[in-house]
């Protein structure tokens, strides 16, 4: 018995990072999956290996409204039904505020934050329409703390934070409860460019590879920076009944990072 069997979840920027590994995971654990993003060879890669009984690949730009109406019509016709969404796509540009063109700022608001609101608007009436059901919004550890350097992605993070709350209030009398992730750093293309560039030069590549290791080795009290999988293990308990009884809650995966740094 897998801990999600039965289930159909939608995942948003499941072609890489978090959301492969999420894809992963849920299908070993019964679910179908439905997996949107813009990097359509690596998603329909995916899809093809996980097999047609388990997964499709839909793409998907989670700011655009249509794509999200073609989604849901491609979910409902493959598998009949929703009853899972994971939003998890998203992107990051590092600038001080001060020099952040608008374009920028409002292109990381219109994927890390009208996506999120897009994906719940589309979705939600789904999972109520099958009885009920899970939402997991990803958010970040910069969600819930400043971060310099980061500003656009910090607002948008902190927004996903506050749409999870008020989704969670507004949508509990449907039987869908809504949660989110708030990773710290994760070891994936998002926090290694190096990986996406292969024909940077190994040497300086490896060496930055050191520098950032011995960073995290100093700001985490775990000595180490995550991994995706354990992301993924924690949207698996937040979809899976084992969190039952849980909703509008932030949950931090950062190896004790912000426990340092609590602003609470
Ligand atoms: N890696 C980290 O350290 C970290 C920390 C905290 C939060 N997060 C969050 O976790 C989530 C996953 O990030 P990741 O680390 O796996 O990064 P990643 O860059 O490896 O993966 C992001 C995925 O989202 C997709 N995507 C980007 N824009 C999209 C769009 N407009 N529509 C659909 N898909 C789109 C990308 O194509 C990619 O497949 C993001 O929301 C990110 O902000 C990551």
């Amino acid at each position: 018995m897998g801990k999600l069997d039965g289930r159909v979840i939608v995942i948003t920027g499941a072609a890489r990072g978090q959301g492969e590994q999420e894809a992963r995971l849920f299908a070993a654990e019964g679910a179908r999956v439905v997996l949107g993003d813009v990097l359509e060879e690596e998603g329909a890669a995916l899809a093809a290996e996980l097999g047609p009984e388990r997964a499709r690949f839909v793409r998907l730009d989670v700011a655009v409204e249509e794509d999200w109406a073609a989604l849901v019509a491609a979910a409902a016709e493959a598998f009949g039904k929703i009853d899972g969404l994971v939003n998890n796509a998203g992107i990051l540009r590092f600038n001080a505020l001060v020099d952040t063109p608008l374009a920028e700022f409002r292109q990381v608001l219109d994927v890390n934050q009208t996506g999120c609101f897009l994906g719940i608007r589309a979705v939600a009436p789904e999972i109520a329409a099958a009885g009920g059901g899970t939402i997991v919004n990803t958010a970040s550890y910069a969600g819930l703390t400043g971060m310099a350097f980061v500003g656009a992605y910090a607002a948008t993070k902190h927004a996903v934070v506050g749409l999870t709350r008020v989704a969670a209030l507004e949508l509990a009398s449907q039987g869908i409860r809504v949660n989110a992730v708030c990773p710290g750093a994760v070891d994936t293309p998002m926090t290694n460019p190096a990986a996406l560039n292969p024909s940077a030069d190994p040497a300086a590549s490896a060496e930055a590879a050191r520098a950032v290791d011995e960073l995290y080795r100093k700001l985490v009290p775990l000595g180490r920076i995550g991994r995706p999988e354990e992301v993924a293990r924690l949207a698996l308990f937040l979809t899976g009944e084992d969190s039952s009884y849980v909703t509008g809650q932030p949950f931090v995966i950062d190896g004790g990072w912000l426990a340092g740094v609590s602003p609470f």
